[in-house]
């Protein structure tokens, strides 16, 4: 476990919730992915990431914590959390952990404490309590609106109006304030000291605000908005970058960075902030050649001054799974098409989807792969909504279902729910489709065809061939709805998006087909990859 290995490592996202339940309650939990460990070593990543496992009401599934330095019982204990660490270094796998500093959860006992201390106290300065507007303060402070609907404030008992960007649980932290800044650190080497090997950031560029909070109608077009991608946002990743850099294990920073403008994304990248960034143009392009030439030339564009290294990303807990979204009429991602169900034809989005495994396995710097894309798992478009527990489905006055559909959890085995999720009996917190049957792991490992085999087969090839390690890539000629692209001096990938059969660049051997081909010829929709020396 040496050299910069965040560069090209394959990175698998657990959301704990709906990974595997060791414990029988229908929920993920610690003890679920160390009894998985082994399935996670056979599939090939380097590392993983965890969604968080921190003490919290679970408002927003965990992103509202209540202790950065414990984990909740729901998900097992702090002993069982440094058991996990050590047993996934055994195995060669490194450990990525979420942070969340724009916010906490209304029971973080500082945000409880600035309820109790009341208008004015240093206790409320923590946060962004402000008085509200109007003859008696009944409006709130700015017109800033929730990323979950309605405004971005809540008016205490008090009066006091305060400022979240998400839930109503989740009150932002005022990063102005030392204490904030000073516990993060604490934080930081808490999950340092324990051997974590990365941060993920939530909302990272978010942290800072405009002091002023001025509304946003007033402001000019075409600066970031004042609860966002503020300059001093920097200053904070340059000081934990200080901490992480002070750690033999060397741990890195992956921004989740919503970021539309590729020059202030890349301010994040400089070598002394963070050291990679979620390619959220890649996940949300539509499945269209050009399209994605665009996204994937622009990304290495944006990368390559400050030398860091792209990252691909198909999905992750807060989108529509990628079979899905590659079967409807409309391949991208946006979060107007999250908001409802759509129809898809999931033969033709697996398809792509395998195609989109290739593509993305074989780019140019760090993959991500979400837990459940590896089987090839569709989004749940039907859960009744009883069961939703998304916030969005009810702080948009049940207009938005929410991100409940790419969450449901995994189907291990057997034939019937809960497949294997949870010990026999158990009832997962989020109903799985009885047609699961076919998707669960163990049916996929027995199946040459699968989507299951294929991520195996792609992940071992990516770490045997060195040409996948080489920096950039060169595009091969193609006709215009066909990528084509090298890598090294030995390795080319194809996918054809257009409707005819594509001819094959000159080749030594087939490395791997997303399908089969048609007499030499790549179909619609398919992907290889190719030894061309
Ligand atoms: C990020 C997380 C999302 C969460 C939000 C608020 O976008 O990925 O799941 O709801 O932040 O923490």
């Amino acid at each position: 476990m040496s050299g910069e290995w965040w560069r090209h490592a394959a990175i698998y996202q657990i959301y704990p919730r709906s990974f595997a339940d060791g414990t029988g309650d229908g929920i993920g939990d610690v003890a679920g992915i160390r009894g998985r460990l082994g399935y996670l070593k056979d599939l090939g990543i380097d590392a993983l990431w965890l969604s968080p496992w921190y003490t919290s009401p679970m408002a927003d599934a965990g992103y509202d914590v209540a202790d950065y330095r414990d984990i909740d019982p729901v998900f097992g204990t702090l002993a069982e959390a440094e058991a996990f660490l050590a047993e996934a270094h055994d195995l060669g796998i490194r450990v990525i952990v979420d942070i969340v500093p724009n916010h906490c959860s209304d029971r973080h006992p500082w945000f409880q404490a600035a309820l109790a201390a009341g208008p004015g106290s240093p206790e409320r300065q923590r946060f962004w309590f402000r008085p509200g507007r109007g003859d008696n303060g009944e409006q709130p402070p700015n017109d800033w609106q929730s990323n979950f609907g309605g405004p971005a404030w809540t008016r205490v008992p008090d009066g006091e109006w305060y400022l979240h960007l998400f839930a109503p649980e989740q009150p932002d932290w005022n990063w102005e304030h030392p204490d904030v800044r000073e516990d993060f650190l604490r934080t930081l080497r808490f999950w340092l000291d324990r051997g974590v090997d990365g941060f993920r950031i939530d909302v990272a560029e978010a942290l800072v605000k405009d002091p002023a909070l001025p509304d946003f109608a007033d402001m000019p077009i075409g600066v970031p908005a004042p609860w966002t991608d503020q300059d001093g946002v920097h200053e904070i990743y340059r000081e934990w970058r200080k901490v992480a850099d002070s750690y033999p294990q060397g741990a890195i920073f992956v921004g989740e960075l919503w970021l539309t403008d590729p020059e202030r994304f890349a301010r994040y990248l400089r070598p002394d902030e963070l050291h990679t960034g979620f390619n959220f143009p890649f996940l949300s392009a539509a499945w269209e050649a050009r399209d994605l030439r665009t996204v994937i030339d622009r990304t290495l564009a944006t990368h390559a001054p400050v030398s860091a290294p792209a990252t691909w990303v198909l999905s992750n807990h807060d989108v529509t799974r990628v079979v899905t979204r590659y079967g409807r009429a409309d391949t991208r991602h946006t979060w107007d098409l999250t908001r409802e169900a759509h129809p898809a034809d999931l033969a033709l989005g697996m398809k792509r989807a395998r195609a989109a495994a290739l593509l993305s396995l074989s780019l140019p710097g760090t993959v991500y792969v979400y837990q459940g894309e590896e089987l090839g798992l569709p989004e749940v478009q039907d859960l009744p909504e009883e069961v939703l527990a998304d916030p969005r489905w009810v702080r948009s006055g049940h207009t938005d279902r929410g991100r409940d559909g790419c969450r449901v959890p995994l189907p291990w085995s057997g034939d019937a729910p809960p497949f294997g999720f949870s010990p026999a009996g158990g009832r997962p917190w989020l109903p799985q489709p009885p047609e699961w049957t076919a998707w669960t792991a163990e049916a996929e490992s027995r199946d040459p065809g699968s989507m299951l085999t294929l991520y195996r087969t792609a992940l071992r090839l990516r770490h045997e061939t060195p040409a996948l390690l080489a920096d950039g890539l060169r595009w091969l000629p193609s006709a215009a709805d066909v990528l084509a692209y090298a890598r090294g001096d030995s390795f080319a990938c194809v996918v054809n998006f257009g409707a005819e059969p594509a001819e094959l660049p000159e080749h030594t051997e087939i490395l791997l087909a997303s399908g089969d081909l048609v007499a030499g010829r790549l179909p619609a929709d398919t992907a290889v990859w190719l030894r061309t020396a």
